[in-house]
């Protein structure tokens, strides 16, 4: 089945925050951010930009009736500077005018003077500093201080990897309408609705219950909505609730990409010891997380960051020590993989390393240590249907992995200027919020008299396919056509007190409260339909909309049944609340079950480099993904595409660059280069692994939004192993995006 919204988003119909028609006497906002990365405010003029004819008021945080605090998880960031700046973009004031050309125009004649401030951009430097936002956290297995005398090679190296622009297609945005009784109505384009209508109460010190937040869809999240939207919601619901007027704000691309965080830029420092039997004995590393000038979600990524760190391997003494360090960047976010892909990176470095200075392939390495069942990780959790072999295995025999590597190095030992790179990435991915707490979800289900179906819950679509998978859901249980459901839009009002759409759990959390409300409504309906057919419920049965009797139908069709139970005033409306079981944590102890399962998957990944230019392409991404019983096979391989893209994004050409003074020089797209459909692989083959599914996963069917992000990894080691066959003096280093012009200087250094 397709995505419910493929076909209007092709024709341009589906409503985005932009598209949403206005009311009139709509304001239109634009925010003035900082142009100095650190420094104390010493004036702040904003009387110009005032008295331009056409504004309507220019806020700052002496406005603020609440608290100026937007900080979800510690309160250290605020909605508008007050004494000092810490980031360039940051938001000091918002200007609100007739329209949105005013509004921007007013913003350049805002005059704001500070006294310069030392700027740190390097998370080393910061932690030299002693610049941490929170106390940095261990993760052990084992004894690693024993273990190094065990190990017949021990390596070291150090790592980086580089932060990462969301780009969204739709923009951060929002639009605020006052309603009845000091109330507001929020359209927001945000994966955590709650989220931004809790921080509106607390800044403009109204409850919660007289905010509304509501989002159609998004057009694009990535993780970069699921913290950083709230602020600019909060900014335009003040400009409504002060003015009592609406108050719309859709930032331009340029001031997006300057004013939000971006992936976390990691640094670290590796220690690997091997037996000569290539087993993994022990594993140490240091990472430093280039957090941003506020703390926003980076514990949490932080810590996804240390779950993954070992990957998808065992290694029996692991100590993994991450510190987020306080710079004068935006406030670095969620992004797709949320830490994890840092942390996988540095075991991938690891072993590249191990093998390079071994003379063996990396596969051999990472073949020796792949996760087996009952392995415990280094957080606790026992490995449970365990697949990373069985993928691994299928990846190496399907496209028969050993033959492609002795073709490409048949082909490097004659080609000269061309050579060619092979490598193979493993994934293991945990499903869950690491945070308990986030691990539930409601279902707000009405079947109306003529038999269709309205759903309201609390995941957001951004693209990722969640609302037609829900449909499935609820079609799949009154065993209905998809066609009598309609996914309604996220509403705080309707489904309250929501996680945000994220940690690839959308449709996990939200499709089990689903499911829960969905059968609740099926026991009473199995009920109505047993009076019909005077027999006992248990011999009722619903299939293709007709009611069935002992497995024969009746000929009552669903829209009878649905009439009856209307008449006989039957509840034809069900919440749904789930908490996902099982999963706990102890982060006094740093360990406990804090997943649900784990996504497996493997990919190899091929290119061929250009020497002479350091231009390179991606020729092939062979896949073996755990899926389990996809629900949505169509929407799971998009998902699978789209993330390896990302990933390979990440890995090569994205690049973003600051200066020492804290300004960003790739600030548009024209400075900041993405995949497009030349740097997509010539070939990709996504083949699903032959398995059931967790029970914990929707209808079996495992969550998929993130873990493929992470094959795109390989196409690092692939460019990696294609330069070592031209330059035998290369001495391997990691720090990623490997762009041509790094290629190139790698190729003759
Ligand atoms: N796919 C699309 N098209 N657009 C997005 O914004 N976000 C990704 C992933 N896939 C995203 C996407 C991220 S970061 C997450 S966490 C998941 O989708 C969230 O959705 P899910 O929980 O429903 O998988
Ligand atoms: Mo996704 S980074 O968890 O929004």
């Amino acid at each position: 089945m397709n995505n419910l919204d493929s076909e209007n988003h092709i024709r341009g119909k589906s409503v985005y925050l932009d598209d949403i028609p206005e009311v009139k006497g709509t304001l239109h906002a634009a925010v003035f951010g900082s142009p100095v990365a650190h420094g104390r405010i010493l004036k702040l003029d904003i009387s110009k930009a005032e008295s331009l004819a056409g504004v309507e008021k220019v806020f700052t945080f002496k406005d603020i009736p609440g608290e100026n605090e937007i900080g979800g998880i510690i309160a250290d960031e605020p909605l508008f500077a007050c004494d000092s700046v810490h980031f360039s973009g940051q938001a000091v004031a918002l200007v609100v005018a007739d329209c949105e050309h005013t509004a921007r125009k007013a913003v350049s004649l805002i005059e704001l003077v500070t006294e310069p401030l030392g700027v740190i951009t390097d998370p080393r430097v910061a932690k030299d500093k002693g610049e941490l936002l929170f106390p940095p956290r261990t993760f052990r297995l084992g004894n690693i201080t024993g273990a190094w005398d065990r190990c017949d090679h021990v390596f070291e190296g150090k790592t980086d990897t580089g932060a990462q622009e969301h780009l969204y297609i739709e923009t951060q945005g929002a639009y605020a309408l006052p309603a009845d009784n000091n109330s507001l109505k929020v359209y927001s384009s945000t994966q955590g609705p709650t989220a931004v209508q809790k921080t509106i109460a607390r800044v403009l010190r109204i409850p919660m219950n007289h905010i509304e937040v509501d989002v159609a869809r998004l057009g694009g999240g990535f993780g970069g909505k699921e913290d950083q939207a709230t602020g600019f919601g909060v900014m335009v619901a003040l400009a409504a609730h002060l003015l009592q007027r609406p108050v719309k704000l859709a930032l331009h691309r340029i001031d997006d990409i300057r004013m939000t965080g971006k992936r976390h830029p990691y640094s670290a420092d590796f220690r690997i010891g091997l037996s000569s039997d290539l087993k993994i004995i022990a594993f140490q590393a240091t990472l430093y997380q280039n957090g941003g000038a506020a703390t926003d979600l980076s514990p949490a990524i932080l810590e996804r960051t240390l779950f993954h760190s070992t990957n998808a391997y065992f290694i029996p003494n692991t100590e993994i020590t991450v510190y987020s360090c306080r710079t004068n960047l935006p406030p670095n976010t969620a992004f797709r993989g949320f830490g994890a892909p840092q942390g996988m990176f540095v075991i991938e470095s690891a072993i590249a390393k191990a093998a390079s200075e071994l003379n063996i392939t990396a596969r051999q390495i990472q073949y020796a240590n792949l996760l087996n069942e009952n392995d415990e990780f280094q957080y606790g959790q026992i490995a449970k249907d365990t697949r990373i072999r069985q993928c691994y295995d299928t990846l190496l025999k399907r496209h028969n992995i050993e033959k492609i590597a002795e073709e490409i190095s048949v082909f490097n030992s004659s080609s000269h200027t061309v050579k060619r790179g092979l490598a193979l990435m493993p994934v293991c991915f945990g499903i869950s919020f690491t945070n308990t707490t986030m691990n539930q979800a409601r279902a707000l289900v009405h079947i109306y008299q003529d038999g269709s179906i309205g759903i309201s819950t609390g995941a957001i679509e951004m693209g990722q396919g969640v609302n037609t998978k829900l449909a499935q859901v609820a079609a799949a249980v009154f065993s209905v056509s998809t066609d009598r459901v309609k996914m309604e839009s996220t509403n705080t009002t309707r489904v309250a007190n929501t996680s945000p759409t994220a940690a690839s759990s959308g449709a996990d959390l939200n499709g089990n409260a689903l499911l829960i409300a969905c059968n609740g409504l099926l026991k009473r309906l199995k009920i109505v339909a047993a009076k019909m057919c005077e027999c006992s419920d248990n011999d009722v049965k619903i299939e293709n909309e007709l009611i069935l009797k002992n497995g024969i139908s009746t000929g009552i069709t669903w829209q009878q049944l649905i009439h009856k139970a209307f008449l006989t005033r039957i509840s034809l409306t069900e919440n749904g609340h789930y908490s996902t079981p099982y999963i706990y944590f102890d982060k006094t102890k740093e360990k406990g079950h804090p997943f649900a399962y784990h996504v497996y998957g493997a990919a190899a990944v091929t290119v061929t480099l250009d020497c002479i230019r350091g231009m390179y392409t991606i020729d092939q991404a062979l896949i073996v993904h755990d899926f389990g019983s996809s629900l949505n096979p169509v929407i799971d391989k998009g998902q699978i595409e789209g993330g390896l893209m990302q990933g390979i994004g990440w890995m090569t050409m994205e690049e973003v660059s600051y200066n020492n003074d804290g300004r960003l020089l790739s600030n548009s797209l024209s400075t900041y280069k993405v995949p497009d459909i030349y740097s997509a692989p010539k070939f990709v083959d996504i083949h699903a692994l032959e398995t059931e599914g967790p029970e914990l996963a929707i209808m079996k069917s495992k969550a998929v939004g993130e873990p493929p992000f992470m094959y795109g990894i390989g196409a690092y080691f692939a460019l990696q192993n294609a330069i070592k066959a031209f330059n035998k003096g290369y001495v391997l280093d990691f720090d990623a995006p490997l762009t041509p012009e790094k290629v190139l200087m790698r190729l003759y250094t």
